[in-house]
């Protein structure tokens, strides 16, 4: 058995008021015993809308549930339409932020120099990033998958100098020290298998992420890649989670469609293999 605390990660995206918010949590939180809670650490990701109310349900009751966000802004403060800073997240004790979804990166043209400075900003204010990985279909089918990933999880660690892409807008990123490494999450979501039914099998996702497990090594040695998560994500379910939980390298799970249900989620939770 590793000795790495499992981490289920509900990514709700843009689904849920905070009305339904606040019903989806206190569900959740009733279908999850304190031997779920002693076993495994949960996350829950809702829209910005929703935070402050799903804080509020977890701090006045006592559910030992993590908030989280699905991703935020680079700087404190400033001219930012539309955006949220993660000194706001951090004043709502979020404790997780997912930084490079893919829907972020294909969607909303989020490059690895915005991702660099959004991870540094992340643990700036005390925050554990999640830092998503993964290819494409077209990526796989060329045997480019490690190729992908190794050098996303690369430009992350290394960051990016003031000469790089995106126009200046973006703040140059230092290289990150092992000890930051070792803060982080990695979540591995192959983007085919996101939102799509399809997972990768339980022996494709153990390979890509102890490829993940052994650039975190080349990077920061071995002592942190041994005890640093890896999450996999991509359709996870009731159903398939058993398996790709049992895997040596796979520390728990980056959750969509499946975690809007409290049963579905919960069931996820409880099938992390118990000591
Ligand atoms: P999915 O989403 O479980 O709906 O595939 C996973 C994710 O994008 O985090």
């Amino acid at each position: 058995m590793s000795k790495r605390r499992p981490l289920i990660s509900g990514n709700w995206k843009m689904n849920l008021n905070h009305f339904e918010a606040i019903q989806a949590v206190q569900k959740l939180a009733y279908r999850l015993s304190p031997d779920d809670h002693k076993a495994v650490d949960v996350s829950v990701h809702p829209p910005f809308t929703d935070l402050r109310s799903v804080q509020t349900v977890l701090e006045s009751d006592d559910i030992p549930i993590a908030l989280g966000a699905q991703s935020c802004h680079w700087a404190e403060s400033g001219a930012y339409t539309g955006e949220v800073s993660p000194v706001m997240l951090a004043k709502l004790n979020v404790a997780y932020v997912i930084v490079g979804h893919s829907e972020r990166r294909q969607l909303f043209g989020e490059t690895d120099t915005v991702v660099a400075a959004k991870l540094r900003a992340v643990l700036a204010h005390g925050m554990t990033p999640i830092l998503a990985v993964g290819e494409t279909l077209e990526q796989r089918e060329e045997a480019m998958a490690e190729a992908t990933v190794t050098s996303q999880l690369q430009a992350a660690f290394t960051g990016t100098s003031a000469d790089d892409g995106d126009g200046g807008q973006v703040p140059p990123a230092r290289p990150l020290t092992a000890h930051q490494v070792g803060q982080l999450v990695i979540a591995y979501e192959p983007i085919w298998a996101i939102g799509t039914g399809r997972t990768a099998t339980p022996d494709d996702a153990q390979v890509m992420c102890s490829t993940i497990r052994s650039t975190v090594a080349d990077q920061a040695g071995k002592e942190v890649a041994g005890s640093l998560r890896v999450q996999y994500g991509g359709s996870c379910t009731p159903a398939n989670a058993p398996d790709l939980l049992a895997q040596a390298d796979i520390d728990g799970a980056l959750v969509g469609g499946a975690s809007l249900d409290p049963d579905s989620f919960a069931k996820i939770v409880q099938s992390v293999p118990r000591a």
